[in-house]
């Protein structure tokens, strides 16, 4: 972590407190309320958690035991014995209530005229609908359906449909390339993708079903397509194999009731996967109890939810925010909930005011990305808007730094809303640490305090607890409901988190602590690097780079960037009758652009001749990181454990001419 970083952040020291309007009718209204709550949580944590899952939730069958976990094992069992189903709680049990005719998902198409909105009534007869489906199809408890969809409400409905019967979903983010689509199906035994013809950008269909198509050879576990007419494009549908969504919904003899199957608390809802350190994508599991009451018990208090709310999360459904956070937290507690399938900047950069302003939204969750590139386009996008519908703003997925937290409070905020920074990760399952927005005194740029019920901590490497202040591994040090429950068939991945740090889940974080509490994320410790809020693993990209057949060794580090926070740095050590070229360097990303994903193109690639090693061997990306991320050849640190220290010298200068537009040499 930079110490530049940990300055700047010191000398921040403007501060927020809670608006008074809306206060006395908050959930949450004081940071004496919060206190007694952490309190509450500390002195009796199975209460605590029993009471929440009790009020949040449906259960056909209350549990035995509130948890049964232990760090050390790992194991991870809550709500043992209790029986739901998350489907029920997302949209039966609202039917039967004043909330029937309610707006369930307001859907906001590429193009301003597409809308589509779902009552929870229309929402439950869809669900009931493909959940008969996909029954028809043998589709049975357990078994895993990918969905590879774009932000369409069919996707919500698969989501809900699946979980309605018991099958595990798996969402795959449009935006991966061949390989990351195909690892993701492959790694989770997928009997039935569920898919588009194309998903719509910048005006234009880009195709999805014939990328599934060449896939799908190395995939010998699925059966069926069920393929989703998104853009009336053509499509080449498999006999025996590829099915429209619409001709199989299209029967009137489905009946209008499907039954959801009983779940126990700890069946598994989905698996997402996430950038995995060993290179390969690592199936966090969520279950089903324990997940659902942690999403909707974190979407009630941070973003103080209320039934009268219109809220909108901004994240896809590829993500762990699109579950939390648009589809299991706010349907669960029979919210409004808008789904965008746009980009903030198409066809102009105001398309988010426009959307807020024309559903009236109240609570608006986003990422820095997203807040940093519509900084950069003028505020002048946000004039002609009515934006007072808004109540509270929220932000995701790296660190929203003052700047941009500034803007967002200024210009979105008028200069009064709150703004809940939100730290958690795929594995947490929901929020960890975050301001309430009617109880925390905020300071731009920290993710402020713990949520109630969760115990965070600050380690030192070698694993004493006393380094709060100067900065340290995140560690947790209680289990909480969200929590994974495993790692798709790797037990020594799920291992891995608890190992390190004894009794401890180690986040992967580094954080410092300030006088008052409050928490500062540093970034990553670990390998991965966080562009525009994405999880990439540098070794997965590392790997990628090696099996080009003209790359011998590679490095990635992550290097600063404005907009996406992070970006990727590449260094690369061609083999030996190979020669550095301009074209090269292009098809290299392209490679790497075609294996992962435009997400994983680097930034920069720099031909090296040799990269840094210790005399054992070891690749020093330790200093890689430090040239990349601008520090000068005086401060890279201790060089002497290096076999050849004198490549720094050469790296460093072909790193500054990079800079100004030079190739190396
Ligand atoms: C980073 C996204 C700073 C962090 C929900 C974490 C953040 C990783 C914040 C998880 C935040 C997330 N401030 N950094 N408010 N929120 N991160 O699994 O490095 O896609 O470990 O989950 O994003 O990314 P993931």
């Amino acid at each position: 972590m930079s110490q530049d970083r940990i300055k700047s952040l010191l000398h921040e020291d403007r501060s927020y407190l809670p608006p008074r309007h809306g206060k006395d009718v908050a959930r949450i209204r004081s940071r004496r309320e919060y206190d007694a709550l952490c309190e509450l949580a500390r002195t009796d944590n199975d209460s605590f958690w029993a009471e929440r899952a009790r009020a949040l939730l449906h259960w056909f069958k209350p549990w035995d035991k509130v948890q049964d976990t232990d760090f050390n094992e790992p194991r991870v069992r809550w709500f043992v014995g209790g029986r739901l189903n998350a489907a029920y709680n997302c949209v039966d049990r609202h039917i039967i209530s004043d909330r029937r005719n309610k707006a369930a998902l307001i859907w906001q198409g590429e193009r301003e005229m597409e809308v589509r909105a779902y009552t929870y009534q229309m929402l439950y007869t869809d669900v009931c609908r493909v959940a008969a489906a996909l029954n028809a199809l043998n589709i049975k408890k357990g078994d895993r359906v990918a969905l590879y969809l774009p932000m369409i409400p069919e996707l919500v409905v698969a989501m809900l449909a699946c979980a309605r019967i018991g099958a595990v979903h798996t969402n795959i983010f449009t935006g991966y390339a061949d390989g990351g689509v195909q690892s993701r199906i492959h790694d989770s035994g997928a009997r039935l993708v569920i898919t588009a013809d194309a998903v719509m950008r910048g005006g234009e269909p880009k195709p999805l079903k014939s990328n599934l198509d060449r896939i799908l050879n190395h995939c010998p576990s699925v059966e069926k397509v069920l393929v989703v007419n998104r853009a009336n494009t053509e499509v080449n549908m498999l006999k025996g194999r590829d099915i429209w969504w619409q001709d199989l919904l299209d029967d009137f003899t489905l009946d209008a009731d499907f039954p959801c199957v009983s779940m126990d608390a700890e069946d598994p809802l989905f698996i997402l996967h996430t950038s995995g350190s060993t290179g390969r994508p690592t199936g966090v599991i969520h279950s089903t109890g324990g997940y659902l009451t942690y999403a909707a018990h974190t979407a009630q208090w941070v973003f103080d939810l209320k039934d009268t709310d219109v809220y909108w999360c901004t994240a896809d459904c590829g993500w762990i925010t699109g579950h939390s956070y648009l589809v299991y937290g706010p349907l669960s507690l029979g919210a409004t909930t808008i789904m965008f399938e746009g980009t903030p900047t198409w066809p102009r950069p105001d398309r988010y005011w426009r959307i807020v302003e024309k559903f009236r939204v109240n609570i608006l969750y986003t990422a820095p990305t997203v807040i940093r590139s519509l900084m950069r386009q003028g505020v002048e996008w946000t004039n002609h808007y009515d934006l007072s519908s808004l109540r509270i703003l929220g932000s995701v997925g790296e660190p929203l730094n003052p700047e941009a937290w500034m803007w967002y409070h200024t210009y979105i905020g008028k200069g009064e809303l709150p703004i809940v920074d939100t730290w958690w990760q795929t594995e947490s399952g929901g929020i960890m640490l975050s301001p309430l927005p009617y109880a925390t005194h905020i300071k731009p740029g920290s993710v402020t305090k713990p949520l109630p019920g969760i115990e965070a901590g600050i380690m030192s490497g070698d694993g004493s607890d006393d380094c709060a202040q100067e900065g340290g591994h995140l560690v947790i040090r209680k289990p909480w409901p969200g929590l994974m429950t495993g790692v798709f068939q790797n037990p020594e991945k799920f291992k891995s988190y608890f190992n390190r740090f004894p009794g401890c889940y180690l986040s992967g974080d580094g954080a410092r602590v300030d006088e008052e509490g409050n928490y500062w994320i540093l970034g990553r410790m670990d390998d991965a690097i966080n562009v525009s809020g994405h999880r990439l693993s540098t070794s997965e990209i590392e790997s990628v780079l090696i099996a080009h057949p003209a790359v011998g060794e590679a490095a990635v580090v992550p290097m600063p960037h404005e907009i996406k926070g992070e970006a990727i740095y590449a260094y690369v050590a061609v083999k030996k009758e190979v020669e550095w070229s301009e074209t090269l360097r292009k098809e290299l990303r392209t490679w790497v652009r075609s294996q992962i994903g435009a997400l994983a193109s680097p930034e920069q690639i720099q031909f090296v001749s040799e990269l840094p090693k210790t005399l054992s061997g070891k690749t020093v990306r330790r200093i890689l990181r430090k040239i990349a991320s601008g520090d000068n050849l005086e401060s890279l640190g201790d060089t002497t454990t290096l076999a050849h220290p004198e490549v720094l010298e050469d790296i460093y200068n072909n790193y500054l001419k990079l800079k100004v537009g030079q190739p190396e040499k």
